[in-house]
């Protein structure tokens, strides 16, 4: 347990947006024991509505709403609302591009290409209620497709870029959506993803899709289909500017995102308008202690809930200049995010651990080549931070002089629920501190009572807060199942937590078979189910093993189908046929073969046993040996049978 406590400097907290632990205990305080005002109040004060609620919010557990009968628009507060003010002109995108290139929008201009996209929306006959799905490389026209649905009330999904055909094929179909918003592709690492051809496989089996959009990023020969395809550049050619944002009710969905759950099939998470917005807008100011004149800077892929809540929703319906960035962080090499950092002087900085891990590993030659003082707030999200890669994080990138903002949080809760206010709270480096305003978090046993100072429990929530997510997409019933019946009436996170002494909470990892593997969510089922539909394999076994730089990787056990396997180009084959089936980000790192899988006597698998066998087993060797798992089976089924 790392001790060393690092208070704000007495400098920062005289700017900061909350100031002191009297201040953040004021607004804690007044959440917790007037939710109704306190959120009612904030609304009122940060939202534009074009009619107001009826009430703050009507909770018949597990399902909640929030600005009851209000009317608002994600899109008008990310833009119109600004364009009356001094940020009409500010820029919103500071953009560039893997290979160099560069495009900066103000407030007004990005209002505009959203207008212009959401009128060629509607020109193809698209309206509220309808589904998007978007699968596009980070440039600026994502988050115009986003804001231009969210004007119109039609419910996006965004595919992350990295996933397959196969993937995108399971989430275009489970939504039924109407139209696909994609490009020819975009660069990573010098070299383009091409994106088109893999939407063109799935939507052989996709008969909703009626329309796709397919933005000119890279330039390659494309295929398009008459009738069906439609280039972005001739559909908003010569549309109005003008499109006035749809006053939608408060509890409109605005997305589904999907994320890996416990079983084969990935959930998609429900979020709404009014309850989102106000809650994204907060934390910009909570949390990062946004200002008026920050350039603010989050490196995530908007393909997953970070780029939705912290690229795209936030720091627009907040007002401020955001960098956003296409590429990867060692191309040509690996000082382009201090280079960023340099050229466009980012304040604030939002980052993973696994980026910062990799960074470590590189040396501090990258950041030094660069000025780094104009940073003045970091932040970690994604998976635990290890205290060695904050201290160094804290060091060489901070200058000792900034603030980390350790924030945690889940696809599912929209917005940080667990992070410091960095001008109140004393950071301890490992702890992602105290709860939100608002949030009431513990940490309890089965039975829901809490444990006591520092044992492990189960990280819950007692009670709904504005941003958490609404149900699953058409299976309101496996949201009432996973997450609320373990411990009646309480939000379970999945994820294990201790609490200290002075109240902090440190996440301990998840409670299911999910692993994180570089911050993002891969499910063990999903992963076997994906194996186990490969012709050669009989039965898979997958756990995740400690892993210097992504936290965790994949590890398969798989036995095999009788035949001659040869083991060595099976090995790559199986990792190639996951990325095929999910995406290459879910490639396991190893394949290790074996004639039986440890089992209990009521035949579940023992992946225990197996994540212990990849822990403790220094060497791993030639990854394509058979193991004798054989005696272990034996031994795990006389002592186990849980
Ligand atoms: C899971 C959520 C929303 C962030 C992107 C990931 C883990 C997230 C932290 C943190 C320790 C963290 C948890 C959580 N996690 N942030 N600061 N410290 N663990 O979103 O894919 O929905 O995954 O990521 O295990 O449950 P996600």
């Amino acid at each position: 347990m790392s001790e060393r406590t690092y208070p704000p400097t007495p400098e920062f907290v005289r700017g900061a947006n909350v100031q002191g632990m009297d201040g953040y205990r004021d607004l804690f305080n007044l959440a917790e024991a007037q939710p109704e005002k306190f959120w009612g109040d904030l609304a009122e004060k940060e939202i534009f509505w074009f009619e107001k609620w009826s009430h703050v919010f009507e909770w018949n557990p597990p399902f909640v709403k929030w600005f009851v009968g209000g009317k608002t628009n994600v899109s008008y507060n990310c833009l119109d609302r600004h364009l009356t003010t001094s940020r009409k002109n500010k820029l919103a995108i500071l953009w560039e591009g893997e290979p160099g290139d560069q495009r900066m929008i103000t407030y007004q201009e990005l209002h505009r290409l959203v207008c212009r996209f959401a009128n060629a929306l509607k020109g193809r006959g698209l309206k509220t209620g309808d589904r998007a799905v978007i699968y596009m490389p980070m440039v600026p026209e994502l988050p115009v497709a986003l804001l231009a649905c969210a004007r119109l009330g039609i419910i996006h999904s965004v595919v992350f870029g990295g996933f397959s055909a196969e993937a995108l094929k399971a989430r275009i179909q489970d939504l039924d959506a109407q139209v696909v918003i994609t490009a020819d592709g975009g660069w990573r690492r010098g070299k383009e993803v091409r994106l088109k051809p893999a939407v063109d496989e799935a939507l052989i089996e996709c008969p909703t899709v009626k329309h796709v959009i397919v933005y000119r990023r890279t330039g390659s020969e494309t295929a398009m289909q008459e009738g069906r395809d439609h280039w972005w550049h001739t559909l908003d050619e010569g549309v109005s500017e003008v499109c006035p944002a749809e006053p939608l009710d408060s509890e409109t969905p605005l997305f589904v995102l999907y994320t890996s759950g416990t079983t084969g099939k990935p959930k998609g998470i429900v979020h709404t308008t009014g309850g989102y917005i106000l809650q994204a807008t907060l934390s910009m100011k909570w949390v990062f202690d946004l200002h008026e004149e920050d350039t603010y800077w989050c490196t995530a892929d908007i393909g997953w809930v970070t780029g939705h809540t912290y690229i795209v929703y936030g720091p627009l319906s907040a007002g401020a200049t955001s960098v956003m960035y296409e590429g990867a962080p060692d191309f040509p090499q690996f000082d382009r995010f201090w280079r960023i950092v340099d050229k466009y002087k980012v304040n604030i900085f939002y980052t993973s651990p696994t980026a910062i891990r990799a960074f470590v590993k590189q040396g501090d030659q990258w950041p030094k080549m660069h000025d780094l003082s104009s940073l003045r707030l970091l932040g970690s999200v994604g998976e635990p931070i290890n205290p060695a890669a904050w201290e160094w994080y804290h060091k060489v990138i901070g200058g000792e002089r900034c603030p980390i903002v350790d924030t945690w949080w889940q696809t599912e809760t929209g917005s940080i629920m667990i992070a410091p206010m960095p001008g109140a709270v004393p950071l301890k480096p490992g702890s992602g501190t105290l709860p939100m305003p608002g949030v009431l978090a513990d940490v309890v046993d089965l039975s829901g009572k809490p444990v006591e100072v520092n044992r492990e429990g189960f990280l819950i929530m007692r009670r709904p807060w504005p941003s958490m997510f609404r149900t699953l997409w058409r299976d309101p019933q496996r949201y009432e199942e996973n997450y609320w019946k373990r411990i009646p009436g309480n939000y379970l996170t999945g994820d294990a937590a201790r609490r200290d002494a002075d109240g902090y909470y440190w996440i301990l990892g998840r409670i299911d078979d999910v692993m994180n593997v570089s911050g993002h969510r891969l499910s063990t089922m999903e992963l076997e189910s994906a194996l186990v539909r490969h012709p050669a394999v009989a039965e898979a076994a997958v756990v995740g093993k400690p892993h210097e730089i992504t936290g965790q990787a994949v590890v398969a056990f798989v036995t095999l189908k009788k035949g001659a396997w040869d083991h060595d180009t099976l090995g790559e084959e199986l990792r190639k046929w996951v990325a095929h089936e999910i995406g290459s980000f879910a490639k396991p790192e190893q394949i290790r073969f074996s004639d039986t899988l440890p089992k209990t006597r009521s035949g579940k698998i023992m992946r225990r046993l197996l994540r212990e066998i990849v822990t403790t087993n220094s060497v791993t060797g030639d990854v394509t040996t058979l193991e004798d798992l054989g005696v272990l089976t034996k031994l795990a089924a006389q002592h186990d049978d849980e």
